[in-house]
This record gives structure tokens, sequence and C-alpha cells, in this order.
């Protein structure tokens, strides 16, 4: 099993990882073939998974379930699990639901902000809890960013960034996910922190792992799409594969193709 030492090697060794979110046993049971080196159980669930059309109405029972689910068919992965809004509004709240996502199988846990949760990841790492800080455009903080939108597109807001960054790791933050920055400032924060493994979402090549949501990547994902996914289904397939497959079996069951002889179990009774 992969683990955040692993994570740092790589990064110290220039070996780029990948991460992709993941919140059920078949998923992960592909990714752990497919030698997936690290899983989000993302908040992204409330919309993945619960149909929702943000993050802000997942509970931290919700993540501590689909991180059960996919630790019990993933033994390769480095996991990480998110705390969701709210669940880390004081260190109290960050400590009982955290125990709650590690019990379940995760071996970090991420939490969206900056500077003003350093005592929030001081606490959870006493405590052993390894945090990954997820900055730039945080999704629980939706309403008050006033959308989905690129971060830090100024000089002045790249630096508090870093500098928020700085506080962070200082108070042991062990990896920062950047989303939705300017591919320059993923560098360098990349750069800044050789200790400290930096994935990206939407923040550029050269962070040391990347992470997408995988219906994102594998072309499930219905309406707007972020610029930065790259639908990975339709380059292997020249299709989209599982939706032409739901459409077959729709097909075949009402030309009654299905189920043929070899799915038949025939017996005389
Ligand atoms: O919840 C999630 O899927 C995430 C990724 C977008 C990084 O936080």
């Amino acid at each position: 099993m992969i683990s955040l030492s692993d994570l740092r090697r790589y990064k110290a060794e220039g070996r780029k990882f990948s991460c992709l979110t993941c919140y059920d046993s078949s998923m992960a049971k592909a990714m752990e073939i497919a030698e997936i080196d690290s899983i989000l159980i993302g908040d992204s669930l409330g919309m993945t998974m619960q149909g929702h059309d943000s993050t802000i109405p997942v509970e931290t029972d919700d993540i501590a379930y689909h991180t059960a689910c996919v630790r019990r068919a993933n033994q390769h992965a480095f996991i990480m699990a998110d705390l969701p809004f709210m669940a880390y509004a004081t260190e109290e709240e960050a400590l009982k639901n955290a125990k709650k996502v590690m019990q379940a199988g995760a071996q970090m846990i991420k939490i969206e902000g900056d500077a003003w949760l350093a005592d929030t990841v001081r606490s959870l790492t006493r405590n052993g809890v390894p945090v990954c800080m997820h900055l730039g455009l945080t999704p629980q903080s939706v309403n008050v960013l006033g959308g989905y939108k690129v971060q830090a597109k100024t000089r002045e807001a790249a630096d508090k960034l870093i500098r928020d960054c700085e506080v962070l790791v200082e108070a042991g933050t062990a990896i920062i996910l950047l989303e939705c920055v300017p591919a320059q400032l993923g560098k360098e924060v990349a750069e800044r922190f050789p200790q400290v493994p930096v994935i990206g979402i939407g923040a550029g090549a050269d962070t040391d792992g990347q992470v997408l949501v995988v219906q994102d990547m594998l072309g499930l994902t219905f309406g707007r799409v972020a610029k930065f996914v790259r639908n990975f289904m339709v380059e292997q397939s020249g299709s989209q594969a599982i939706l032409n497959a739901l459409q077959a079996y729709h097909q075949a069951v009402h030309e009654k193709e299905f189920p043929a002889a070899e799915h038949t179990f025939r017996v005389e009774l």
C-alpha cells in the first residue's frame, strides 16, 4: 500500500503520481488493477453520487461510508478523504470528524482553506491525522467566491497563497492540493516546498501529482465540464463507451436479442 513517505519519495525522485476521486468498490478495484497511485474520496460525491449541485450538503458520515467502500476493494492506493462543509469549523469538530474518516480507512484527511486553519492542522497532526490542505478554488466556499472561477490570478493573490502555504506547512501540512490556479503558481508552490507533495487539478503540469474527478475523465459528467478536464474514455474508445453500452443494452432488450442462449439456464422442469 502506498504511503505518505512513498509520495514524498516520488517527489524527491521527480516521479509524477496519479490521483483520482473514487467512491465505490468496483471502481476502487479497477483503480487497483490500473495501479492508480492515490485515491481521493472527495466531497464531490455530493454531485457525482448524490445528485446535488454543490458539495455543501455532504456529511462526514457520507464520506466515511464511501471511504470504507473504497478501502475494502483497494489495497494499493494512498487514500485521502475530505472533511466536508463545516466539519472542521472548530478544532474539536475537526478531530471528531477526522476520527470517523480515518477509522473508515483513510490515510489522510483533506480540508479546504488557508492560514486560518493552521491551528487545526497542528492539532490534527499532533493527534496522528496527516492533513492535505486544499487551496485555490475551494468548492465548499463557492458562495463566498461567487462561483467556480480561476483563483490567484494576480501576483499579489499568488504571493498571498504562497504565504498561506508557508504557514500551513509550518503547522504540519503534509500535502498541498491546488485547484484552478495559474500553471506558474502551481510550479512555484511545488518548487517552494521540496518535502511536501503538491497535487494539482487545473494547476498546470508542474505539480507533483494530478487529480481528476473520475466521472469527468470517463465522460460521465453531463453539462458543463471544466477546462482542466480531459476525457480519457473518448480517447480510448473513440466514443462515449459507457453511454453506448447502456444504449446497446436497452436496444438488445427491446429487440429480444438479450438474453441469448448462452446467458440462459436451460433445465427441463
Ligand atoms: O471533492 C473533490 O473531488 C475534490 C477534487 C476536485 C480535488 O476536492
